[in-house]
């Protein structure tokens, strides 16, 4: 092994986004600086960040791109004896002398290992595996390694499976129809499709969004693919309609009212199933009024969370009214924000009470001075008929 290799070793790791520390000491004569440079993650953003120590003042500078990390590397290569690189798991001690560099490889200390190994949990798409439709997005490399700048929507990818694996008791195997709305980008519409293949059901899945450039992406990976009941199309969930039964719905961060008007359809349809994800609520963000809760409502950011979990729990609400056994709980979202519940609704047939669930959604309502909401609307004329109230 030599520089040169070390060199592309160093590239390699950059472009995967694997987590690499380079450190140089014993800076050469006429150098003060020590310096390092880190791999940094924060909030699902990668780039890198070198130290640089001068007697006890630290210096710090931001490298977005990797050209930058490498034009780094080469240029303290020369005025410094030692450097340690440390790519995942592997430290590379070089001795970087006037002629030669003599390098040692080992395995890097316990404590270096944590994060690798703690990523080893029994997903559903195992890392290690070079899964299909993985590859094909970006996600893992061809030797099913996890680019770490993916890692998040892979840990997402295998929640949602675990999530999808629950309901599966509730859903045909054969002539099992789906609807994504805003499937998106589609990485979960894909891992839904594929897993369900693998598990033996015949899913005949449709993703549809707003936008066209992800809709042709999509419809080309798919064929691509060769997954032959996996279509896109272009369209707006308010005004999809179904050509026969439809017996999953989802929608996953689907902005704004979009998931109300998912829900409403899903409900419209008697889906057996709905699995959703809000995203954004504005919608009640103007209306809540509440005299005893003007502690929350005078701060944007609590008023913006209390309206979201109004929204969410009057959806909850209604969903159990049309029959829905009804459960909200946590999902991964990619950004760690707040945009993280997960509805999963079960139809129940004629077994729930709509009555006790009614009036849990008008008191609500009533505590925050509402009077409906986008869903509520949508399903205004058949609600009335369900709870028997005058039109
Ligand atoms: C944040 S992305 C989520 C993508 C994917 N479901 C996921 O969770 O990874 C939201 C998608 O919903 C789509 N969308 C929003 N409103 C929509 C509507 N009314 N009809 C169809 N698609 C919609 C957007 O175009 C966008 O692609």
């Amino acid at each position: 092994m030599d520089l040169k290799k070390i060199a592309e070793l160093i590239t390699n790791a950059l472009e995967e986004y694997q987590p690499i520390k380079i450190i140089f000491s014993q800076p050469k004569k006429g150098n003060e600086f020590k310096r390092r440079v880190l791999t940094i993650k924060n909030q699902g953003f990668f780039f890198w960040q070198e130290e640089a120590f001068f007697g006890n003042q630290v210096f710090h500078k931001n490298f977005k791109k990797k050209e930058e990390v490498e034009a780094w590397f080469e240029q303290h290569k020369e005025q410094y004896v030692q450097a340690l690189i440390r790519i995942e798991e592997t430290d590379y001690q070089l001795l970087l002398g006037q002629k030669r560099t003599k390098i040692r490889v080992q395995t890097a200390p316990k404590e270096a290992k944590i994060e690798s190994h703690n990523r080893k949990k029994n997903y559903i798409f195992a890392e290690g595996i070079p899964h299909d439709f993985l590859v094909e997005l970006k996600v893992m490399n061809k030797a099913g390694k996890v680019y770490a700048a993916k890692y998040d929507k892979f840990r997402q990818i295998n929640r949602y499976l675990e999530i999808v694996a629950d309901v599966l008791q509730y859903l045909p195997k054969k002539s099992l129809k789906i609807i994504d709305f805003g499937s998106g980008k589609a990485y979960l519409t894909f891992a839904l499709y594929k897993y369900l293949t693998e598990q033996g059901y015949e899913p005949d899945v449709l993703g549809l969004d707003l936008k066209e450039d992800v809709v042709s992406f999509c419809q080309k990976t798919a064929e691509k693919l060769n997954y032959h009941n996996l279509k896109f199309a272009l369209g707006d969930i308010a005004d999809w309609q179904s050509q026969g039964k439809i017996d999953l719905v989802i929608s996953l961060h689907a902005c704004d009212t979009a998931t109300d008007a998912a829900l409403a359809k899903a409900i419209e349809w008697d889906a057996r199933v709905i699995l959703a994800a809000p995203c954004c609520q504005h919608e009640l963000m103007d209306k809540i009024k509440s005299e005893e809760q003007k502690a929350f409502l005078r701060h944007g950011i609590l008023k913006e969370r209390l309206a979201a979990l109004i929204t969410d729990a009057l959806r909850g609400e209604l969903l159990e009214v049309f029959g829905y056994k009804t459960d909200i709980m946590e999902f991964i979202s990619l950004e760690h924000t707040p945009k993280n519940l997960l509805i999963k609704a079960v139809q129940q047939g004629k077994t729930t009470k709509p009555k006790t669930s009614f009036k849990n959604l008008e008191s609500l309502l009533a505590t925050y001075g509402l009077e409906n909401w986008a869903m509520y609307r949508i399903l205004e004329k058949d609600i009335k008929k369900i709870m028997g109230l005058p039109d």
